[in-house]
């Protein structure tokens, strides 16, 4: 796929699955799925490293974790999450954007509006994705954003200005499902929603969530489609057993 292969899924109402990976195993699945967009997110900070907030993962983590997903998908579009800080001048921003398409990424995904950073960054030639409403590299709550009037035409109108740049998608999370139809409608790009309602062109899942990997508390918008947790705690016991029975 190509960027403008999204935008003609948009103009032909076909929905845009993305789900996040981090390594070459998990990757090889979701293509042999067929899914339409991996993101190696920034989230691998939390689910992958443990840490408490995204904000703590490096380019380097992140540069191994996009080659990984490339070598286990190389046939599917990767988009890879421009960690904090890394995207915050524009010389060090284009930098950072090609080290990712040099280890295998598609396009880049920016969170919020640094618009010099993106302007560099698309200059370049290089594709982003952009992602706004709820921002967990910056966020102090993880509750919802856009639910009053002045937050919701803020994000509307950063939604306008990143069309402008003719993103391959705009994520948006967790905002009201009104504020995401409200946008998916008005812009020409393809929205990817996650905790956005229904009515965005594409949804995206962390792949922890998804499969159930964890025992944590998932967040409010999070939908399961397996329970891995389950079946690698019980194949643990099962391989402990086996072991101990010689
Ligand atoms: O890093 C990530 O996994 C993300 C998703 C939550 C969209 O940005």
């Amino acid at each position: 796929m190509v960027k403008e292969d999204f935008y003609s899924m948009k103009r032909n109402g076909k929905a845009i699955s993305m789900v996040t990976v981090y390594d070459a195993a998990f990757a090889r699945m979701a293509e042999a799925a067929e899914i339409d967009m991996l993101l190696v997110g920034d989230t691998a900070a939390n689910v992958v490293l443990g840490m408490d907030r995204t904000a703590g993962i490096s380019m380097e983590a992140m540069c191994i974790f996009t080659s990984a997903v490339k070598r286990g998908a190389p046939n599917t579009y990767i988009v890879s999450d421009m960690p904090f800080g890394s995207d915050s001048e524009p010389k060090i921003a284009v930098q950072n954007a090609m080290r990712f398409i040099e280890a295998g990424a598609n396009a880049v995904k920016i969170e919020g509006l640094p618009l010099e950073s993106l302007n560099a960054i698309r200059e370049k030639g290089i594709d982003i994705v952009g992602h706004l409403g709820l921002l967990p590299q910056t966020a102090t709550s993880f509750k919802q954003v856009g639910k009053n009037e002045e937050e919701a035409e803020k994000i509307f109108e950063q939604a306008k200005i990143l069309d402008g740049l003719e993103p391959c998608s705009i994520v948006l999370e967790h905002i009201p499902d009104l504020l995401g139809k409200k946008i998916s409608q008005a812009i020409n790009s393809p929205t990817i929603g996650i905790g956005a309602g229904k009515h965005t062109d594409g949804q995206v899942l962390v792949m922890h969530d998804l499969l159930r990997m964890h025992p944590f508390k998932l967040p409010p918008f999070a939908k399961t489609f397996a329970n891995f947790w389950e079946a690698g705690v019980n194949a643990f016991c099962n391989y402990k057993n086996w072991v101990n029975e010689k």
